[in-house]
């Protein structure tokens, strides 16, 4: 079958797929601090519905799943629909990305139901500034997510820290050091724009080139790795004599739109051809038929602009909010 390419050529083996837009946390750059209004249980997709849709894909080349949120273990039983999508053929790695509060009860449940790997948020490793950015969230409860994922044989197993002056850039070296002596792959990612004020956006960006000055200053020998596998943008290092490496995701300094394969899924049913764009299709309506789902991704893909213009677009024009019309919970990253 014709693989998904859009007009630009670039072929879309990978989906992220928001399974709820509910959270456990309101992390400082996700959610406001008053909460979200959640979209009512009828209006998300069901599991059937979402393996509908995979079935459809998977014969154009959809190899590649990674389930997101809001919090996706809050959806119930998810290890279910982990086995769902794993009997489907062409499907050939599943992952997470989740907060990591559950992980001491889910991790086991969701390896023996086929998920491969596991991303775990974690953005600062001091409990009161942990506390402040997630409103609420317990540090501990995150690493003992860590521990039940690594002794369940999730491999690899990926830390996400969102890079925000004022709120954690001085724990640079503390989460590179965390891969010196143990398999830990940690990410930095440039805090996007996404649905917050501007203003705000504006106070919090750090551009990750502050990564390597860390790792000169501290001494550490660093060279670029091919890092542990996956289907994502990161740009991966490690420190010389280290067990784990960590990586770089750089979408407002440098953006890797070029390479591009991702498709997403919003909860309700939401195509989203690009992180960072409005136009969405619904595919939730026409999950029964599917001609209708291939016609519904093929047309979404036409769509799909070349690149999304996240920090041009707050530089350009005098804006008071960020330009999307979801917040990052809604989405999933
Ligand atoms: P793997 O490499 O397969 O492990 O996945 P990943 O790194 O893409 O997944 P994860 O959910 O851990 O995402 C890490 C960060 O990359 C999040 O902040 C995402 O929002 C961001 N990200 C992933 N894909 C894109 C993209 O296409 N555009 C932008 N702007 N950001 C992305
Ligand atoms: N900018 C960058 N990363 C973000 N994430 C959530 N919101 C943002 C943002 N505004 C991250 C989460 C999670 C991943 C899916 O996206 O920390 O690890
Ligand atoms: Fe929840 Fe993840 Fe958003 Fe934090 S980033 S509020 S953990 S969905």
């Amino acid at each position: 079958m014709k693989p998904l390419t859009d007009s630009f050529g670039r072929v879309h083996d990978y989906i992220r797929i928001s399974v709820t837009d509910r959270c456990n946390l309101r992390c400082v750059y996700c959610m406001p601090a008053e909460g979200m209004e959640f979209q009512p249980h009828d209006e998300i997709m069901t599991y059937e519905e979402i393996t509908a849709v995979l079935r459809v894909l998977a014969p154009m080349g959809v190899s590649k799943v990674r389930l997101t949120g809001g919090e996706p273990l809050v959806r119930k039983d998810l290890e279910q629909l982990v086995a769902m999508i794993s009997a489907i053929d062409g499907i050939e790695d599943i992952s997470l990305t989740t907060n990591g509060m559950f992980l001491p009860a889910k991790a086991e449940a969701l390896q023996k139901a086929g998920l491969t790997r596991i991303n775990i948020s974690l953005d600062s490793l001091q409990q009161e500034r942990f506390a402040s950015i997630t409103r609420g969230g317990d540090v501990q409860r995150v690493l003992d997510g860590i521990e039940a994922a690594y002794r369940a044989g999730l491999d690899p197993i990926k830390l996400n820290v969102v890079l925000m002056k004022g709120f954690n850039q001085d724990e640079i070296k503390d989460f590179i050091a965390m891969t010196l002596d143990r398999p830990l792959h940690v990410r930095f990612i440039e805090y996007m724009p996404i649905g917050q004020s501007s203003e705000e956006w504006r106070r919090t960006y750090l551009p990750l080139s502050h990564v390597t000055e860390v790792c000169e200053e501290a001494g550490w020998s660093v060279a670029p790795h091919e890092g542990p596998g996956g289907n994502g943008p990161s740009r991966n290092l490690k420190v010389k004599g280290a067990q784990g490496t960590f990586g770089l995701i750089h979408p407002v300094s440098e953006h890797f739109c070029d390479s591009c394969n991702r498709l997403r899924l919003t909860a309700d049913g939401n195509i989203k051809a690009c992180l960072y764009w409005s136009d969405e299709l619904n595919v939730r309506r026409v999950a029964h038929d599917p001609a209708l789902i291939e016609a519904l991704f093929r047309k979404a893909l036409g769509e799909k602009p070349q690149n999304h213009e996240m920090a041009l677009a707050l530089e350009k024009k005098a804006q008071s909010h960020t330009p999307t019309g979801r917040r990052m919970s809604q989405i999933g990253g």
